[in-house]
């Protein structure tokens, strides 16, 4: 099969990652759960991971490295320990549903600063004309999910720097392919699934700390156990309950995956790919493709649609011919209504390191004929 749906989850892992996974389950129990050695491995595997990600994306402290299921998860935590019911929070108009639906839930005052896509500058200047003392916090993807557009999140964080306002960042797509470092943007929060560009297991995300926060779950953490509190410290502040080990095994191993091969040379080889698809695509009459032409403006994900041909209806096609790709809102309404695609949607490919030209060029030619399908007479 040729797998281009990475913006949701990598399918291909690196097979260290599986080994990795495969020893943890069948050798190690839980941290702080006793001081045997299947509990001492699982400890010091935990904080293998965490040290690897600190370092990554230079979190001053291995514990700020809170273990998460996925990005939602993270995401939830960073919004309830910042935004109080009724507070005014200012959000780009290219998030996912797994920032607008807590704020929702929570009843915050949403205000959104938004720009037509790839489009920078109009960009910032909505989020100038918004930012002001009302503002609680700051959300901002660092890249959309649906466009692969790369937003200006230095320029905001330095913004909300000198504004004292806390920043919570959502590195779903960019964990792995684009420098995050926490420190200098002075982030309050970054959120992240493991199971995308650092390749390791679903059930995995992390959450980088740099403010105080609130649980969202409570219960048995190894530590502080005759305390009905949950413990004042990270990261067991946060992580009540099983890790899970496998998964953070397995993190652990696509995190030293991505520092081995270099995040750039992994985010060369998938901008290579979207302009491929790009240059593919545009070639066949009555498609649409959103591609940046300034390519630092892009990750590896891009969208398309076409002209009278249901997008959903193309990634069944798609999917009938063995290739995968996500097609519809992907979970992202607001970043459609940014670009003006919500009426149709989009269909959406998106790349890992491990995707090939060879496979770019077979999916335009498998998709010719399911779009001629489209156009032809009584179809
Ligand atoms: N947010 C993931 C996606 O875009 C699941 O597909």
């Amino acid at each position: 099969m040729i797998y281009f749906d990475s913006a949701a989850t990598t399918l291909q892992k690196p097979p260290e990652v599986v080994r990795a996974s495969v020893y943890a389950m069948t050798h190690m129990a839980s941290p702080g759960r006793g001081g045997h050695r299947p509990a001492m491995l699982a400890a010091e595997t935990a904080f293998s991971c965490r040290q690897a990600a600190a370092r990554l994306f230079h979190v001053e402290d291995p514990e700020q490295v809170v273990f998460t299921f996925n990005a939602t998860h993270a995401l939830n935590i960073a919004i309830k320990s910042l935004v109080s019911p009724g507070d005014t929070v200012l959000i780009s108009g290219y998030e996912h549903n797994a920032v607008t639906r807590p704020l929702h839930a929570l009843g915050a005052t949403v205000r959104v600063f938004t720009g037509p896509l790839f489009d920078q500058e109009a960009l910032l200047r909505s989020f100038e004309e918004q930012l002001d003392s009302q503002v609680r916090a700051v959300i901002c993807t660092h890249v959309s999910n649906v466009f692969g557009y790369v937003l200006p999140v230095e320029e905001i964080a330095a913004r909300c720097r000198a504004q004292g306002v806390p920043l919570i960042l959502d590195a779903s797509q960019s964990a792995g392919c684009l420098p995050v470092d926490v420190q200098a943007l002075d982030a309050s929060f970054v959120a992240m699934p493991g199971h995308k560009g650092l390749y390791g297991p679903q059930g995995t995300g992390l959450l980088l700390c740099r403010s105080d926060t609130k649980t969202l779950l409570e219960g048995g953490t190894g530590s502080a156990s005759a305390r009905q509190e949950m413990p004042d410290f990270l990261p067991d502040r946060l992580e009540a309950g099983t890790h899970n080990i496998p998964g953070v095994a397995g993190l652990l191993a696509g995190i030293r995956y991505v520092q081995r091969e270099g995040s750039a040379q992994i985010l060369r080889r998938e901008r290579r790919l979207v302009q491929l698809t790009a240059r593919g695509l545009s070639r066949i009459p009555g498609v649409t493709v959103y591609a940046a032409q300034d390519p630092t403006l892009q990750a590896g994900v891009l969208s398309f649609r076409t002209n009278g041909a249901d997008c959903e209806e193309i990634g069944e096609r798609l999917g009938r011919r063995g290739i995968a790709v996500r097609a519809g809102l992907h979970c992202a309404p607001l970043a459609h209504q940014s670009a003006d695609t919500f009426q149709t949607g989009t269909v959406r490919v998106s790349f890992s390191g491990l995707n090939t030209p060879g496979e770019v060029e077979k999916f335009v030619r498998e998709l010719k004929p399911i779009l001629s399908s489209f156009s032809a007479p009584g179809k």
